[in-house]
C-alpha cells in the first residue's frame, strides 16, 4: 500500500491492520478464509481435522481420546459462551474478547474446555488473527461442520489484556433469577436465553470430572474416563434433537441438567420451564428451522464485543484465491514470483482444467495439481453429506524479469470474470532469507535498484506466551537494517536481526513500512504455527 493520494490517507492506511500486498485481500481475511474454507484434503487447515469426526477429542490421541467422553466441537462452543456471558452491554464491556483465558481458575469456568481449546487455538494466533476471533470461529466451525447451518463469520475482535472484572457465568446450581440476570446483562432476554442454551446443549456432555454434583461417579467407566453424560442422543451433531427429546421426554430427555437427581443442579429444567415450556415448544415446532434460530442467537453471541470494537463484514469464501504468493530469489539468485491459485467449485460443478495467469509480459497457462481438497462451502445441502465443494490448486512460478514493475496480475478461465490482484516488486521481504531460530529473527529485505532502501523500516510483530492465559500476546520490535554488499538480480539486500527474548507461539509478521504505511508483510513460521 502506497502513500500516493495524500498524507492523511497514509495515516488512515497505517491504522489498518496487516495491509499486505501478498495476502488477499488482507492477511487477516486470508488466514481466516483458510480456516473456514480449506476443510479437508490438499492444503487443508488443521482446524477442521480437530473436529472430524465431530465426536473427536483433539487434546488426546488414539485410544485415550476415543474413551475420554469429551468432544472438542462442543468444548469450542462452550468456551465462546463463557467468554461472552460476562458482557455488560449497557456498560459496553466484555463479550468475545478472549478474557476467558485469564479466568479458567474461577469456579464458574470449571471443566477442561477452556484450556483444552486455547491449547489448540494458540498456534493460530498472530498479529492478523486475534485469539478472540479464534474463539468465535471455533463456534462457527462446529456449527458448519457438525450439521448446523452456516453462521457468517465477521472478523476483527480485539483481545483483552486481563481478566474481565465482571464475574457471573450461570452454573448448574445458580438460581433462575440470577441466571436470567446474567443473560440480560449480556443482552439476552428469557426466550433468547432458553434458545441459546438449547442451541449450545445440542452438542456435548456434562462430565463427572468437573461437575460431580450433576453427574455421579458411576458414569465414569473404562470406556468413558471423564464420566460424560450426553445432552442428547447425538452428542456430535448440531441438530434440534435436544429440544425434541426434552419435549417428547425420550432419549436423554434434555440431558443431565434436566434429569439429574440433585434438584439444585437442574439448571436447564429451571430455565426451560420458567415460561411454562412455551419457548421450548415453539423451538420444537420449528423443526429444522431451529437451526436458523441458532444461527441468529449464536451470531448475536459471538458478535457481542466491547464498545469501541468494530467487526468487519462477513468473510465470503474467495472463489479464486492466490495463496503464498511471494517474490523471492531462486538458489541461483534470480528473482521469481511464485504461489498457488486456489479455485473453489461447488458440488456438481467441474473445476477448470487450466487457468490463465497474466503478469507483466508473462502469459501462462496453469494446470492443476492432482490432489484436491473439500470444503463445506459449495456443498449441496439437498444432496448427501459427501457432496461438498472442491478446492483445486494451480501452482506457478514466473521469472521476475517478466513481471518487472507489474502492479497487478490477473487470473482468468473461459466463461469467468477475470480476477485482478495487486502486486509490487519495489521492496519486499525475502522469504528464503528470513528465518527464526529460537528467540532470534533474522530478516532480509530486497529493494529494487534506484529505490532508497534506507527510507524503509522493518517492524516485527510476534505472538508470545504471557502469564495467566494460554492466549498469546503480540510483542513488537523494529529491526536495524544494514546494506549487504553487491546486488542480486537488480536488487540491493538489507539485513537485520533482533532477539525477541521469547520464543514465538505462531506466525511472526515481518512488515516493510514507509511513512507509517505497510508496503509488504511476510508471515514467518517459527515452527510452532498452526496452519
Ligand atoms: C443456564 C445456562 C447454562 C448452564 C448452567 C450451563 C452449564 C453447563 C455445564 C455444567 C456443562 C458441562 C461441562 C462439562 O462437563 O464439561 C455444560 C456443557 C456445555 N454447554 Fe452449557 N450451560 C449453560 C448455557 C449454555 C449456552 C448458552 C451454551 C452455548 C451457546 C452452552 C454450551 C455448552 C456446550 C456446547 C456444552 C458441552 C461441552 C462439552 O461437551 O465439553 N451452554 N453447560
Ligand atoms: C452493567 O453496567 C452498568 C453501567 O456500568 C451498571 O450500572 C450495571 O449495574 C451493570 N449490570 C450488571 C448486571 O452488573
Ligand atoms: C425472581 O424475580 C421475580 C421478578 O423479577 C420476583 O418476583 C421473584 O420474587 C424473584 N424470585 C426469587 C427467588 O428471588
Ligand atoms: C447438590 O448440588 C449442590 C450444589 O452443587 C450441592 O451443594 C449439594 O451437596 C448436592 N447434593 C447432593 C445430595 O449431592
Ligand atoms: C466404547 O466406546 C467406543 C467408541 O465410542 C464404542 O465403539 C464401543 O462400542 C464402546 N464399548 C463399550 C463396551 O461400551
Ligand atoms: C416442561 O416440559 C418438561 C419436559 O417435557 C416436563 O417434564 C415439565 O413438567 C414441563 N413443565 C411445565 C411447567 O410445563
Ligand atoms: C502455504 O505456505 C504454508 C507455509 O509454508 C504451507 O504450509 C502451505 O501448505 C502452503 N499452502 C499452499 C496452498 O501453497
Ligand atoms: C537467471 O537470470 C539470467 C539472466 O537474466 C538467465 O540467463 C538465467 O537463465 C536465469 N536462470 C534461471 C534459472 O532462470
Ligand atoms: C542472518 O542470515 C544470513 C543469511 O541469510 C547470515 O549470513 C547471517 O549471519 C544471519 N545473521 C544472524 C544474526 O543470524
Ligand atoms: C490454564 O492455563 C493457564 C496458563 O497456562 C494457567 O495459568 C491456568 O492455571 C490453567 N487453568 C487450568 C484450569 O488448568
Ligand atoms: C495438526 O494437528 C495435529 C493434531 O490433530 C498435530 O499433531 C499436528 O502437528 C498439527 N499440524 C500442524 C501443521 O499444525
Amino acid at each position: 500500500m502506497r502513500c500516493i493520494l495524500s498524507l492523511l490517507l497514509c495515516v488512515l492506511l497505517a491504522a489498518e491492520p496487516s495491509v499486505a500486498a501478498f495476502y488477499y485481500p488482507t492477511a487477516q481475511v486470508s488466514l481466516l478464509d483458510h480456516i473456514l474454507v480449506d476443510n479437508w484434503g490438499a492444503y487443508a487447515s488443521n482446524f477442521s481435522s480437530a473436529i472430524t469426526p465431530c465426536t473427536n477429542y483433539v487434546t488426546e490421541v488414539g485410544e485415550p481420546a476415543l474413551i475420554s467422553g469429551r468432544t472438542t466441537a462442543a468444548q469450542w462452543i462452550r468456551v465462546a459462551f463463557h467468554d461472552y456471558v460476562t458482557a455488560n452491554v449497557t456498560a459496553g464491556t466484555g463479550g468475545l474478547d478472549a478474557s476467558i483465558g485469564f479466568e479458567t481458575l474461577r469456579s464458574e469456568n470449571s471443566g477442561s474446555a477452556m484450556n483444552d481449546s486455547f491449547t489448540f487455538w494458540r498456534p493460530f494466533m498472530n498479529d492478523a488473527v486475534s485469539m478472540s476471533d479464534l474463539v468465535a470461529i471455533g463456534t462457527v466451525m462446529s456449527m458448519s461442520l457438525c450439521g448446523g447451518h452456516k453462521l457468517p463469520f465477521r472478523p476483527g475482535r480485539v483481545d483483552a489484556m486481563a481478566a474481565d472484572p465482571t464475574t457471573g457465568v450461570p452454573a448448574p446450581e445458580t438460581d433462575l433469577n440470577t441466571t436470567l440476570l446474567y443473560f440480560a446483562r449480556a443482552g439476552f432476554d428469557r426466550s433468547d436465553a432458553i434458545g441459546l442454551t438449547a442451541c449450545g446443549h445440542t452438542m456435548g456432555s456434562v462430565h463427572h470430572g468437573g461437575f460431580p454434583d450433576v453427574v455421579p461417579v458411576s458414569a465414569v467407566t473404562a470406556n468413558n474416563t471423564n464420566g460424560g453424560i450426553n445432552f442428547d442422543t447425538t452428542r456430535g451433531v448440531f441438530d434440534p434433537l435436544v429440544v425434541h427429546e426434552y419435549i417428547d421426554w425420550t432419549g436423554h430427555m434434555g440431558g443431565p441438567l434436566v434429569t439429574t437427581d440433585n434438584v439444585t443442579t437442574r439448571s436447564d429444567l429451571r430455565l426451560y420451564e420458567s415460561d411454562s415450556n412455551s419457548t421450548m415448544r415453539a423451538l420444537y415446532a420449528q423443526g429444522e428451522g431451529f437451526l436458523d434460530t441458532c444461527v441468529n442467537l449464536m451470531g448475536r453471541m459471538v458478535n457481542t464485543v466491547p464498545s469501541g470494537v468494530t467487526l468487519g463484514d462477513p468473510i465470503q469464501p474467495m472463489l479464486i484465491k492466490p495463496i503464498n504468493v511471494t517474490y523471492d530469489f531462486s538458489t541461483d539468485g534470480n528473482l521469481t514470483l511464485s504461489g498457488r491459485i486456489r479455485v473453489l467449485t461447488s458440488a456438481g460443478e467441474t473445476a477448470p482444467s487450466y487457468l490463465t495467469l497474466k503478469a507483466g509480459s508473462s502469459n501462462q497457462q496453469l494446470t492443476s495439481e492432482a490432489e484436491t481438497g473439500t470444503s463445506v462451502f459449495g456443498a449441496n445441502i439437498k444432496s448427501t453429506a459427501s457432496a461438498y465443494g472442491t478446492t483445486t490448486y494451480f501452482p506457478f512460478i514466473i521469472a521476475g524479469r517478466q513481471t518487472a514493475g507489474a502492479k497487478s496480475f490477473t487470473i482468468s478461465w473461459p466463461g469467468r470474470k477475470t480476477a485482478t490482484f495487486p502486486i509490487q516488486d519495489d521492496v519486499f521481504v525475502v522469504p528464503s532469507a528470513t528465518e527464526i531460530s529460537g528467540t532470534v529473527i533474522n530478516a532480509t529485505v530486497a529493494a529494487r535498484s534506484g529505490i532508497n532502501g534506507g527510507a524503509y523500516s522493518i517492524q516485527i510483530a510476534a505472538p508470545t506466551a504471557q502469564m495467566g492465559t494460554l492466549g498469546p500476546k503480540v510483542i513488537r520490535a523494529t529491526l536495524n537494517m544494514r546494506r549487504l554488499p553487491g546486488m542480486n538480480d537488480g536488487y540491493a539486500l538489507w539485513q537485520g536481526s533482533v532477539d525477541l527474548g521469547k520464543v514465538p507461539t505462531g506466525l511472526v509478521s515481518v512488515s516493510v513500512m514507509r511513512e507509517g504505511a505497510t508496503i509488504d508483510t511476510f508471515m514467518v513460521n517459527p515452527g510452532a504455527a498452526g496452519w
